[in-house]
């Protein structure tokens, strides 16, 4: 068995015959048949292969088996994004008149997606204060399909109990989908119980803020013959009436093992939503995380730095990183994260707001603008940008004030990052 770093650069591919090094980009939509019999097997499922770039592509297949190496799942499905992934994520075991649970410390594209969207299509989503596991619980009935959570809350950096909300969407029968965006190779959430891991690859697994992307991972072995699951245990009307889990469910009698949810997401949600991922993007992407492990460790070994710095600031309020003591949930981030609890910083200045403001115009080297993950560092106010659409009583769920400054720690030289975040704050 290799390890995650060498998988990371070698997975999936090994030079063909032409002898090419880096993973081909193969930029076409569709495939050759080799006889009536070869496309007929395609469709049918009696053999693997191309059909095409909408359901599958050589080098999206590439990142797959690596994003599955990463976690050490059985399968994984890239898409067109990060937000692609986490609809799809749901949308492939629930549909209207079905609920799932998810914390209030979300992402803000996901919060409108389970507050607003999600409802528009009957999907209730029943938000919990995941600092008590027992509140998922309390909110679940016998219409749930799952608990969601983030396992660092972008941008709240909340790390809640994963493994007792587990251990609880267990004792139901319903699996635990975690979003993985700002912790990948620092944090396994399969580790902890979790059975579907959702990327945004748009983050630190590109790296180098070009691609857009997403994935579902899928751990294997969840049970979804387990009478909760209809469309995965019940024949596929829409797909020559193939049956997820006979064919593909953990169990011994299946074709392939563990991989029946990522099956459905591909035959079923990519073929009709159609949120497929360019394969310029993937291959931009599997760039990026050939070097994720090394990249990773610089962002950490920053972050807690600069969150450091800050802490002693005269001029700084409030710090949240859960790498420091005085972070609520900084047991947690000691024994979970053994780089370091992510990259992702929240703080406030004093004079609030408008000081902020003037923190956020004199930077020079960190860029303002609406991403994370980037290998340059960046900074935004979220009161006033990403989240603004939310209502005050949304953003105070979501962990939002104000006068919080959120900074995505990169790789530049520690002392340059500092340096810059000196001369703003004076
Ligand atoms: C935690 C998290 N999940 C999902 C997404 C959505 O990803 P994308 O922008 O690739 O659609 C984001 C984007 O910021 C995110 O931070």
């Amino acid at each position: 068995m290799r390890t995650i770093d060498t998988e990371l650069l070698h997975g999936g591919y090994t030079p063909n015959e032409d002898g090419s090094r880096a993973v081909p980009l193969y930029q076409t939509t569709s495939y050759v048949f080799k006889s009536d019999e070869h496309a007929s097997n395609l469709f049918g499922l009696k053999e693997f292969g191309n059909i095409y770039t909408r359901l599958g592509n050589p080098t999206t297949d590439v990142l797959e088996k690596r994003l599955a190496a990463l976690t050490g799942g059985t399968a994984a499905v890239v898409l067109s994004s990060g937000a692609a992934a986490v609809s799809s994520s749901i949308l492939n075991i629930a549909s209207a008149g079905d609920n799932i649970v998810s914390t209030t410390s979300l992402y803000g594209g996901t919060y409108n997606l389970f507050k607003y969207t999600f409802k528009r299509f009957g999907i209730d989503v029943r938000f919990v204060d995941s600092s008590d596991p027992e509140n998922y619980i309390k909110a679940a009935d016998e219409n749930t399909k799952a608990f969601y959570i983030e396992t660092i809350g972008n941008p709240a950096n909340n790390l809640d109990d994963i493994d007792r909300i587990a251990e609880l969407a267990h004792s139901i029968g319903v699996p635990l989908i975690a979003d993985n965006t700002v912790a990948p190779y620092i944090f396994n959430p399969f580790d902890h119980g979790a059975d579907i891991t959702v990327f945004s690859l748009s983050k630190y697994i590109c790296g180098n803020g070009t691609s857009i992307g997403g994935a579902i991972v899928e751990k294997g072995g969840f049970n979804w013959n387990n009478g909760r699951f209809s469309g995965l245990s019940e024949p596929d009307e829409s797909y020559h009436g193939l049956n997820y889990w006979d064919t593909f469910g953990s169990h011994d009698k299946a074709l392939v093992r563990g991989v029946a949810y990522s099956i459905k997401v591909r035959l079923q949600l990519l073929r009709d939503l159609g949120a497929c991922i360019s394969p310029f993007n993937s291959h931009q992407i599997i760039l990026g995380l050939e070097t994720l492990p090394l990249r990773i460790r610089k962002h950490v070994e920053n972050a807690k730095a600069v969150a450091e710095f800050l802490e002693n600031h005269p001029k700084v309020a409030w710090v949240n990183y859960p790498g420091l003591k005085s972070h609520k949930d900084s047991v947690r981030a000691e024994k979970y994260f053994k780089y370091g609890a992510g990259a992702i910083i929240g703080f406030g200045v004093k004079g609030g707001l408008e000081a902020g403001k003037q923190v956020v115009n004199r930077v020079k080297l960190f860029s303002h603008l609406a991403n994370i993950g980037d290998a340059r560092s960046l900074i935004i106010q979220p009161s006033v940008t990403t989240h603004s659409q939310l209502s005050e009583i949304d953003k105070k769920a979501s962990g939002i004030s104000d006068d919080f400054i959120r900074l995505s720690i990169g790789i530049e030289e520690t002392e340059d990052i500092i340096n810059d975040l000196k001369q703003a704050l004076s």
